[in-house]
């Protein structure tokens, strides 16, 4: 595209300048300034423009699809020209390998950029080769200094830029050492005045570290369009790719890959791998449905309890927030009088997905029921909805493609919410339940529900 002279003005104050800076002079604030085209800034002559809403272009013509069906679903459909898009991920998850194959696949049609901060190009090639990536309109610049970034967008005009890493970049004007947070900030700043400019798709990868989500980057999240994280679990396979923030899409997208010999490949059919290594008859484990954006995904939910090792009880949540778990196991004691409160209570979700929605409740609360009770909750069973304080059973969104895609998978019996009415097919029988009491009767028989210390075998092995 042609590149017309452009000046920055401050978004807060309108102070004007012809470079480009991180802290606008005229208020002190920080990535204020946007680029506009030169005599049109509303200072410098008076006019400001607004524009009917339906002459607007859309993005949706715009997108550019990367051919890696779970990456584009998970931005929404593809990404957009002109967007900045943050990939954050703990170090060795998969983010440039991931890039690379998104670089691969785009430069066989489209010019992508790939810039190395981390990786030498020579290393970046070897791994290429791996992947079968060697496309012939990727290019690799090993650079960490901003204005050559932009100088070679400036030469090569490309529709993608990947940038590896925030932490390794550096703004020429920032005297900071890389990976500081304000030189992190003039970094992202800059690439964003890059991709607003140039009409560019810029992924920027960041590294979360220890401390938490994006030491630093999670400074950016305002200023991005795209916040995305990619997660796993060290020793598992599969790799989940959100969006914690889109300006362009659904933040309830889920992207499933499996990381193999030849990098990631994608996981169009989670639930079933996700159920493949379930244990069949053991205490402790059920099936629910989670909505992760526009699909149904079946998980496991597994839980444990054990006589405590010391006094106060432990509380242990991988999937789960451990608030909810606790709150469980209130419910469970004061409202269904399974006597677990002073039981160490541990509660596990398969494949490292996390349960956010409260429709996994019941499926929980029946996992550590069954964990409690020592018996099995059959394995045609699958579990949706929401409890309350009361140990009421609450309705859940879109229970009907949830029932589907679990009959799909081969399950027989849906213990579902009261107020749900779902059109099930014919080989699924629903269960619809008031109380989590209900549900446990349901499900553990009879005495399900009122399982009393008393009724559980001795603890063996606990001490006193
Ligand atoms: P990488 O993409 O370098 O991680 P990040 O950029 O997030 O730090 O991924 C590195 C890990 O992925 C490394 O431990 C090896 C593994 N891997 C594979 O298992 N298969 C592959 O084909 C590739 C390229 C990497
Ligand atoms: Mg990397």
């Amino acid at each position: 595209m042609p590149h017309e002279r452009s000046v920055f003005a401050c978004r807060g104050c309108g102070y004007e300048s012809a470079r480009w800076l991180g802290r606008c002079p005229g208020c002190g604030e920080w990535n204020t300034l946007v680029a506009v085209s030169a005599g049109a800034t509303a200072a410098a002559t008076g006019v400001v423009a607004a524009f009917p809403i339906a002459e607007i272009p859309e993005v949706e013509g715009q997108r550019i699809g990367t051919g890696i069906a779970e990456f584009d679903r998970v931005l929404g459909g593809g990404m957009v020209p002109g967007t900045l898009i943050l990939l954050g991920g703990d170090p060795g998850v998969g983010k440039s390998t991931l890039l690379l194959q998104v670089g691969g696949n785009l430069g066989r049609t489209r010019t992508v950029l790939y810039v190395t901060g981390e990786e030498s190009a020579p290393q970046l090639r070897s791994r290429a080769e791996r992947l079968d990536a060697l496309a012939p309109h990727l290019l690799v610049a090993a650079e960490s200094n901003t204005s050559h970034i932009q100088s070679l967008c400036e030469r090569h005009k490309p529709d993608l830029v990947i940038v590896d890493s925030v932490q390794t970049m550096r703004h020429p004007d920032c005297p900071l050492s890389p990976g500081s947070p304000v030189q992190i900030r003039e970094v992202t700043g800059h690439l964003l005045t890059l991709a607003k400019t140039h009409a560019l798709a810029i992924v920027l990868v960041g590294h979360v570290t220890k401390a938490g989500l994006l030491a630093g980057p999670r400074l950016l999240e305002h200023t991005v369009d795209a916040v995305l994280l990619f997660e796993g679990e060290r020793f598992s396979p599969f790799r989940l790719l959100r969006a914690l923030k889109n300006r362009f899409g659904s933040t309830q997208e889920l992207g499933v890959f499996q990381m193999e010999g030849a990098g990631l490949c994608e996981v169009p059919n989670p639930s079933a791998l996700f159920l493949a290594e379930r244990a069949l008859g053991s205490s402790g484990s059920v099936v629910t449905v989670t909505l992760e954006g526009s699909r149904p995904l079946l998980c496991e939910v597994q839980a444990l309890l054990a006589s405590p090792a010391y006094g106060t009880p432990r509380r242990t949540a991988a999937g789960i927030d451990g608030a909810r778990l606790a709150l469980l196991l209130a419910v469970l004691e004061r409202r269904a009088g399974l006597r677990c409160g002073q039981l160490d209570a541990y509660v596990k979700v398969s494949g490292g997905v996390r349960l956010e929605e409260p429709a996994a409740d019941l499926a929980c609360g029946l996992a550590l029921a069954s964990a409690f009770a020592e018996r099995a909750v059959p394995a045609e069973v699958v579990a949706c909805g929401e409890i309350g304080l009361g140990g009421e059973v609450r309705g859940v969104p879109r229970l009907e493609e949830r029932l589907a895609e679990a009959a799909r998978l081969g399950f027989r019996r849906a213990l579902v919410p009261y107020s749900g009415t779902p059109r099930a097919g014919a080989d699924m029988s629903v269960v619809r339940v008031r109380t989590l009491a209900e549900a446990l009767n349901a499900v553990l028989g009879p005495a399900g529900g009122r399982i009393r210390e008393s009724d559980r075998p001795p603890a063996s092995g606990a001490p006193g």
